[in-house]
């Protein structure tokens, strides 16, 4: 899922409204804070930031051009580089963790986890996780959820499944990995996020299928959210999956 070309809001609206990730993501492989560690699909940085304040040297590898411009303008410094999970532009044994935030679902799993175990050094770590939905937000967005249902794709947890649902997408397969990786283990970690009315809509905005319809539709859909909400602040109550092995 290469995302060139997609409007200039939607990149700042992917920043303002999706989640991070708790601190203790970092922990899990008890990695030294010396490892140079690679992320794939860094997107606009939200993890890569983290990263950067805990290992000596950090690669972000990220296909597209909208999305690198975001993560070097909030982390400047970084070595952003072009690339794919599927051709890792490293030499072999070059790293000691390779992380993956919310991203390894959009991979070819297996053609990744080649890739993947060819760059790691023997021993090396593989860190993946995703927020998934963990209850619903506090206070009610129900009245968002039902304007936005229409638009919603039934594949994608419908009707919204960030409230109510269990959409995780955990996709791996495990028979091939864990043919080149020892056990994966998993962790759970509670991960709210507090965001006022624009940075909700800047959630739904970041979503494709509200991103990509035409200003004219987009804009009276941004109004009737905002109409709706009225709170200071709502709470999404995200539980951060992160799942981990070693070559
Ligand atoms: C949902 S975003 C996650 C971004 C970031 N890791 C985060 O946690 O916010 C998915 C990212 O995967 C990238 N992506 C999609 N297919 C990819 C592939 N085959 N290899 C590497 N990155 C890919 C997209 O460009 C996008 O930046």
């Amino acid at each position: 899922m290469a995302t060139d070309g997609m409007p200039r809001h939607w990149y700042e609206d992917y920043e303002r409204g999706r989640p991070g990730y708790p601190a203790q993501v970092l922990d899990v492989a008890e990695l030294s804070s010396s490892a140079t560690a690679l992320e794939l699909a860094a997107g606009t940085g939200k993890l890569t930031r983290q990263l950067v304040s805990r290992f000596a040297h950090v690669v972000a590898v990220e296909p597209d051009p909208g999305m690198r411009r975001a993560l070097v303008a909030g982390c400047p410094g970084v070595e952003a580089i072009d690339g794919t999970a599927e051709r890792i532009p490293l030499v072999d044994d070059s790293v000691d963790a390779v992380f993956v935030a919310q991203a390894f679902h959009w991979f070819d799993n297996e053609a990744a986890l080649v890739e993947i175990a060819r760059v790691l050094r023997p021993g090396g770590a593989l860190v993946v996780m995703w927020n998934v939905a963990n209850g619903p937000a506090v206070p009610s967005i129900t009245a968002v959820e039902e304007l936005l249902a229409p638009i919603w794709p039934r594949d994608f947890g419908f009707p919204l499944d960030m409230m109510s649902g269990d959409w995780a997408p955990t996709a791996w397969n495990l028979p091939f990995a864990e043919r080149t990786f020892d056990q994966i283990r998993e962790v759970r970690l509670a991960n709210p996020q507090t965001l006022d009315a624009q940075g909700l809509i800047a959630y739904f905005g970041s979503m494709g299928w509200v991103a990509n319809l035409p200003d004219e539709e987009r804009q009276p859909l941004v109004d009737a959210m905002r109409s709706h909400l009225t709170a200071a602040e709502y709470v999404l109550p995200w539980q951060t999956r992160v799942q981990w092995t070693s070559r």
